[in-house]
């Protein structure tokens, strides 16, 4: 039986959870209405606690790039195993609001963590397990964070300078570059355009793996 776990990615405002609900409207048109929908941080109980800490708790000089990293993994950790594994074995869908990818793009690009390491805690918490499809959400990151800077709350990670997200935009184009299961989506479009272009991707990737 083939997984059908697909995960939007990309920085903060670039449109995930938008996009999201137009590959649920797409899935629910053609009768797939059997779908978990979750996110990362977050999706249990553990991971919606370790979410709040990574986003509220902490100023950047209490956290340390390494306790955030492991953090993060304990977080997937949870989710995978209580979550997204059961899931997929029973058949049903999954929609992630990120995944693996974002430690990829964020500790090792934005934080400029080892790589070494981040793929060895990749391998520890999900082996070779990979989401089905990934779509990337491209947005020059000042744009991104026009759009969510009108938002009340703005978290820790949103707080990061111009130059962090710059850094870790890099490091997703540079992975995406070399993986064909990840497709770039322009997200810097009119709303009605860049649901164009999902749609179109969705159903090219549906007609092979329904
Ligand atoms: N293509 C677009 N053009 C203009 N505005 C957009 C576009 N896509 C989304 N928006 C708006 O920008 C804001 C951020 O979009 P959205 O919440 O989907 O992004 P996100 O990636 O989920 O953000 P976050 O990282 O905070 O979760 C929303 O107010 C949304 O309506
Ligand atoms: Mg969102």
């Amino acid at each position: 039986m083939k997984n059908h776990f697909i995960v939007v990615e990309g920085l903060e405002g670039s449109g995930k959870t938008t996009a999201i609900n137009t590959i649920k409207k797409t899935l629910n048109n053609i009768g797939i209405s059997d779908i978990i929908f979750t996110r990362e941080p977050g999706g249990t109980r553990l991971g919606e606690k370790i979410r709040k800490l990574i986003k509220y708790n902490f100023k950047n000089d209490q956290i340390t790039h390494k306790s955030e990293l492991l953090i993060l993994y304990a977080a997937r950790n949870q989710l995978i195993e209580k979550v997204i594994k059961p899931a997929l074995m029973k058949g049903k869908w999954i929609i992630s609001d990120r995944h693996d990818l974002s430690s990829q793009a964020y500790q090792i690009g934005g934080r400029g963590l080892n790589k070494k390491l981040v793929q060895l805690l990749r391998y520890l918490v999900l082996g070779k397990f990979q989401p089905s499809l990934t779509l990337y959400l491209d947005i020059p990151p000042e744009l991104g964070l026009q759009r969510i800077y009108s938002r009340n709350k703005i978290d820790r990670i949103e707080k990061e300078p111009l130059s962090f997200f710059i850094k870790t935009r890099e490091y997703y184009l540079k992975i995406i570059s070399k993986n064909k299961n990840i497709l770039l989506i322009n997200a810097n479009q009119k709303i009605e355009q860049v649901q164009n272009d999902i749609n179109l991707i969705l159903n090219k990737w549906l007609i092979k793996n329904i």
